[in-house]
């Protein structure tokens, strides 16, 4: 069985210009748009103490994506963000005043005319993008990586965007879907990644992330927890990674948590760059083959990084039994712990810690992050089953 790997981060650190993009003033902007959605209930925060005590830990808690916006993921979080700031720039309007009415409204439609919002996904991001624009009277193209589920393909098809499943991995079909959106006429390109010269729209992106951040941390509070000890969050390009670890490095900002991000052993890119701790980026290529669809990424996010390099502690690269493994574990809970239905890009994170605090094969590993019983994790599972099949193939044993 291949190991998981990990590293502690010693790249040098910048002089942090990203981290204010993620400050709780932006961040609550990104909230109170979600809010004018009728779509919107702020996710459950699943608390699993029965699990806690088993695994020998404080408290763990799980903030459950799987119930955003009926679309069982969080990703349309940062494309409706990043859409709405786009329109609100070229009107030359506050994005404050443009709510999910204003947005929906055909006096708006007739203002900004029609555009047509290009992206490459391994299925929510794109789904993401199609709703929203589906919901704004927009039009939506969207590339698919070689392998893509056929039910993510159809979900992206039923939101009205034209999509195709591509002959080449998500970092290639990123650049193609750049390359439509320059040729067609009013093409924006809505990526959920930057890269030197393209950074506007995924800093909407990453900012809209955070309302599931700043949900988590009000949720925390409100459970009467102050700050979790240990924040899990995993990584394909990183913008989540960014957008959370960025966010709760500006709300604990004397006293931060331990910051880990976790990614596919397949797309470790993150990972190869923190490992040869000279702070510049490593790419991962190739097929990136892994049940983390979500996370099979081989080029890093250059704002991201510049935040992860800063505030990360620890690097994971995890195979594929990892997220079984978590998947498993929150899709069967213990007796009195609520249930998480966690798809294989959601659950890692849940399956390094139970790995950490019951294997002893990694016990330096558990010695490094100072998991104990004082612990209080927070994770995020970004989606449910948003491969039913392969869910049941995964947590049922189900050919
Ligand atoms: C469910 C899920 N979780 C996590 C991620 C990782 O996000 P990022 O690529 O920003 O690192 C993705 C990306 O598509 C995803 O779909």
């Amino acid at each position: 069985m291949e190991e998981i790997k990990w590293l502690k981060n010693e790249m040098p650190k910048t002089d942090d210009q990203f981290l204010p993009l993620m400050s709780e003033e932006n961040i609550g902007k990104a909230l109170a748009f979600h809010q004018s959605f009728p779509q919107y209930t702020t996710t459950p925060l699943a608390e699993l103490s029965q699990l806690s005590n088993y695994l020998g830990i404080k408290d763990f808690f799980v903030k459950d994506e799987s119930y955003r916006f009926g679309l069982n993921a969080f990703k349309v979080l940062g494309g409706s963000f990043a859409m709405a700031n786009y329109i609100a720039e070229k009107l030359a309007v506050d994005v404050a005043k443009l709510g999910y009415e204003e947005l929906t409204s055909p006096a708006l439609k007739e203002k900004f005319g029609q555009a047509t919002f290009y992206t490459a996904t391994d299925g929510n991001h794109g789904r993401g993008v199609a709703w929203a624009a589906n919901k704004l009277g927009q039009k939506s193209v969207v590339l698919m990586p070689k392998g893509s589920a056929e039910i993510r393909f159809e979900n992206i098809q039923k939101e009205g965007a034209e999509v195709t499943i591509e002959e080449v991995n998500y970092d290639e079909c990123v650049r193609m879907a750049n390359h439509l959106a320059e040729e067609a006429e009013n093409g924006v390109m809505v990526q959920d990644t930057a890269w030197e010269g393209y950074e506007k729209i995924p800093t909407w992106i990453m900012q809209g992330y955070g309302t599931m951040s700043l949900e988590a941390a009000q949720q925390l509070q409100a459970t009467g927890v102050q700050r979790p000890t240990h924040i899990f969050v995993q990584a394909g390009v990183g913008s989540l990674a960014g957008a959370v670890i960025g966010y709760f490095a500006n709300l604990y900002q004397d006293n931060p948590p331990i910051m880990t991000v976790v990614e596919a052993q397949a797309a470790d890119c993150l990972y190869q760059s923190a490992k040869v701790k000279d702070g510049s980026i490593r790419f991962v290529e190739g097929d990136l083959q892994t049940i983390m669809a979500g996370l099979a990424c081989g080029e890093p996010n250059t704002i991201s990084f510049d935040i992860l390099k800063n505030h990360t502690d620890f690097f994971i690269s995890a195979p594929d039994w990892v997220s079984e493994k978590g998947m498993r574990i929150l899709g069967a809970p213990l007796k009195g712990d609520p249930q998480v239905i966690s798809g294989e890009s959601g659950a890692v994170a849940m399956g390094v810690v139970a790995s950490v605090m019951k294997d002893p094969a990694y016990q330096e590993l558990k010695q490094a992050l100072k998991l104990d019983q004082n612990s209080v994790v927070l994770m995020f599972s970004t989606e449910g089953d948003t491969d039913p099949e392969n869910y049941k193939k995964i947590v049922w044993g189900q050919e």
